[in-house]
């Protein structure tokens, strides 16, 4: 073919590129050759389907568990380059929004692909203030787990009960309709996280006070009345900049449920409630407990040594390590790390991040997580810092999915307005039973 001619996109009839752009692909199997387009260095899979052996073939498909080299949609909200250990929201680097931006400010940032003007600023914080008032029938609820239960379970219960309370949420395509929702949502989650903590101490919730930062309010909700309650806004500036760090990371586990459920159509309350359960597992976002957890059971540094032994022989994971997409430090970990001594000088100092740094210390000079590519990812310090600003570490994976509810929204509006994207529906390779008859009970063995 020649290289110069334009090339016909098979799957919806666009030339674009050259012959340059395109697959060669022979079946070895019939002998047949195929011209498959390139676009953004990767193929459509739909491309593949051309392919047969005979006519009345279903076509050839890509078989990809976990996704792990399978993009499911084109994306302009968050850029992560995995070997470099880059990190950006709408093209800013994650460490300058750290130092000079604001959660709310990153939220807008997310949501609308700028930063916000002042008045902008101003406009949408006080939506989402305005915001702060949990029905009643939510508060009923929530008084109704028992005390012990875990937030997670309790959070993404209530944020689902929301959905029960906003039928107009299921206007899914009204652009005004998923504003309200929105303003909801990134007001109402720390709400309904802070009456949940307040929930399992046994003490009366307290009221939002929209005067108060976004993180400040939260806080104050938390810790009001109790010994554990700091006004140091230096503590308030340490919670905002780990909200900006876990606002977005583009396709992980819980943004794919996010985008997979509202895939449905569904109101964005049942699928945030769906991203939120994903993001509790210990592989994601309740990893951050789980390091915690890990350093407790690992007790004291003198025994890290021991458990490292128990993770190369495949016995335990060392939480808070490894990444699908970085395989070098986690840009923001070195940010955690950095806040986690900002919040020792006011709280005292935590003596977990003496073992912490033995783990790490251990690993990154270790041959098994060396050749793993395995770093701290952003669970691995932050635990160290809620904890010493007073949260349970059962709180630890409430704080990620407050923060993650404003990328979580980003992603599902770029979905819906993604001419490409139906419901999320995968095929499957099927090695099971072939047809059978059905056999009656006396016949079974
Ligand atoms: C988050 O995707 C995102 O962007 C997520 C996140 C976000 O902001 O949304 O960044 C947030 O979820 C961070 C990750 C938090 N999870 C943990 O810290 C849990 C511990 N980490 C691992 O479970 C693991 O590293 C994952 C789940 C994070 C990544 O898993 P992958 O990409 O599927 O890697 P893998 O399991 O295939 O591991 C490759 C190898 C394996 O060894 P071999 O089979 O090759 O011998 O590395 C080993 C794994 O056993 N390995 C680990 C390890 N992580 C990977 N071994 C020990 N301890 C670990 N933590």
């Amino acid at each position: 073919m020649n290289p110069a001619e334009p090339v016909t996109d098979i799957a919806n009839g666009q030339t674009s590129g050259t012959a340059r752009d395109t697959l060669t692909v022979t079946d070895n199997r019939t002998g047949k050759t195929y011209e498959i387009p390139i676009k953004h260095d990767t193929i459509r899979a739909l491309d593949l389907r051309q392919i047969k052996v005979d006519s009345g073939d279903f076509g050839m498909m890509t078989y990809d568990p976990a996704f792990t080299n399978t993009a499911a949609c084109i994306s302009r909200i968050t850029y992560i380059d995995g070997d470099k250990g880059i990190l950006r929201y709408r093209g800013y680097e994650i460490d300058e929004l750290a130092e000079k931006s604001t959660y709310l400010e990153t939220a807008y940032l997310l949501m609308h692909g700028e930063l916000p003007t002042a008045p902008q600023l101003q406009e949408w914080t006080a939506n989402i203030t305005r915001h702060f008032a949990v029905d009643d029938s939510v508060k009923k609820l929530l008084e109704s787990f028992h005390p012990d239960a875990h937030p997670m379970g309790m959070l993404v219960s209530s944020v689902a009960a929301l959905s029960t309370l906003y039928p107009d949420a299921k206007k899914i395509f009204d652009a005004n309709s998923r504003r309200e929702q929105t303003f909801r949502l990134i007001g109402q989650t720390p709400i309904l996280a802070a009456f949940a903590h307040r929930h399992s101490l046994g003490k009366p919730y307290v009221a939002p006070d929209g005067n108060l930062s976004y993180a400040g309010n939260f806080l104050n909700m938390l810790f009001k009345g109790t010994d554990k309650h700091r006004t140091d806004p230096a503590l308030e500036r340490a919670l905002d900049i780990l909200f900006i760090l876990h606002a977005d990371h583009e396709q992980n586990c819980s943004t794919s449920a996010m985008r997979g459920v509202g895939s449905s159509d569904v109101d964005p309350y049942s699928a945030i409630a769906a991203a939120t359960a994903a993001l509790y597992g210990p592989l994601h976002g309740g990893a951050n407990e789980a390091v915690l957890r890990m350093l407790v059971e690992i007790g004291s540094v003198d025994k890290v040594a021991e458990f490292i032994k128990h993770v190369k022989n495949g016995e335990k994971k060392l939480m808070g390590f490894g990444h699908r997409v970085y395989k070098n430090y986690d840009p923001r970990a070195r940010i955690v790390k950095n806040i986690a001594y900002e919040v020792f000088d006011i709280m005292g100092r935590n003596p977990m991040i003496d073992i912490a740094l033995e783990c790490e210390k251990i690993a990154l000079n270790d041959d098994y997580f060396v050749t793993r590519r395995l770093y701290p990812n952003v669970d691995f310090y932050t635990g160290l810092i809620y904890q010493s600003m007073g949260f349970p570490v059962t709180m630890f994976p409430v704080l990620f999915a407050i923060a993650r509810t404003s990328g979580w929204i980003a992603q599902w509006v770029e979905m819906l307005a993604d001419s490409e994207q139906k419901i999320s529906r995968p095929r499957q390779i099927y090695l099971g039973a072939d047809k059978r008859g059905y056999v009656p009970m006396d016949k079974r063995s």
